[in-house]
């Protein structure tokens, strides 16, 4: 999949951007509505586990017992989505037949969880939490939010015309104790402010734009809180804990 065929032919600014929220009937047959067929998401594009897909396949379906095979419908749409690039009704068919179970069964789990994105995305996506506690710790995710849609240039659910990126909020991702947050692809950034979130975001684009250009690739902040704390430690220092332990004539003077 090509980052043109990502975005719109005709989209060239904000509000010409694709939204992942846009209704999307993949099934124009059945559809009640009579959505046109989508020309990246229907039942009519083949869809086959690559070459390399296979053996971890097989991998994957054997840690379940035979009767229960269904089981692995999660981690196969997980693979399929990440050979493809989204979980497409063709990616949903090919598992559904792979498990021998009726397509219904693996439409239901595809479209209950969120990890499962049922249309394109851009290169990094982007999925910032605005939570309660994210939206009060440090600097608060509304800041976070409004850097990024400003400096991208797209509304919620929107890709940018480039393909690059596409902006959802989300829910508590469970990184509370680092807020503001933001998962991207599989990696949290975390301990976000606008000028942070921004520069990530340069840094990503300088990255994606870079590749086979020869030139040294730019450097991508790694993963994690991006104000120089190594984990979740208090920033102000250790406060509690930093004197000697007591010993057994403070705790147990009779012993
Ligand atoms: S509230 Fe944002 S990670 Fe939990």
């Amino acid at each position: 999949m090509t980052a043109e065929n990502l975005v719109s032919p005709e989209g060239s600014a904000a509000t010409d951007a694709v939204s992942i929220l846009d209704g999307i009937c993949p099934e124009t047959e059945r559809c009640p509505h009579g959505a046109p067929k989508h020309p990246e998401n229907n039942p009519d594009i083949p869809f086959k586990f690559s070459a390399e897909n296979e053996p971890v396949i097989d991998e994957i379906i054997k840690r379940y017992p035979p009767q229960y095979k269904k089981a692995a419908i999660m981690p196969l749409l997980d693979l399929g989505q990440r050979q493809h690039g989204f979980t497409s009704i063709s990616v949903m068919n090919e598992v559904a037949r792979l498990l021998e179970v009726p397509p219904m069964r693996v439409y239901e789990v595809a479209s209950f969880y969120t990890m499962y994105n049922r249309t394109p995305v851009g290169k990094f996506f982007v999925q910032a939490c605005t939570t309660t506690p994210c939206q009060l710790g440090g600097c608060g995710s509304d800041v976070v939010v409004k850097a990024i849609k400003e400096h991208l240039g797209i509304g919620e659910g929107q890709t940018t015309p480039d393909g690059l990126f596409t902006f959802l909020e989300v829910e508590c991702l469970g990184a509370c104790v680092n807020a503001p947050m933001i998962q991207i692809n599989d990696d949290y950034y975390e301990d976000l402010t606008p000028e942070s979130v921004v520069s990530l975001l340069d840094s990503l684009r300088e990255s994606a734009t870079a590749t086979g250009s020869g030139g040294a690739s730019p450097k991508v902040p790694a993963p994690g809180p991006l104000s120089g704390r190594q984990t979740c430690e208090n920033s102000a220092g250790q406060t509690n804990l930093n004197s000697q332990p007591w010993g057994i004539e403070t705790t147990r003077s009779d012993l």
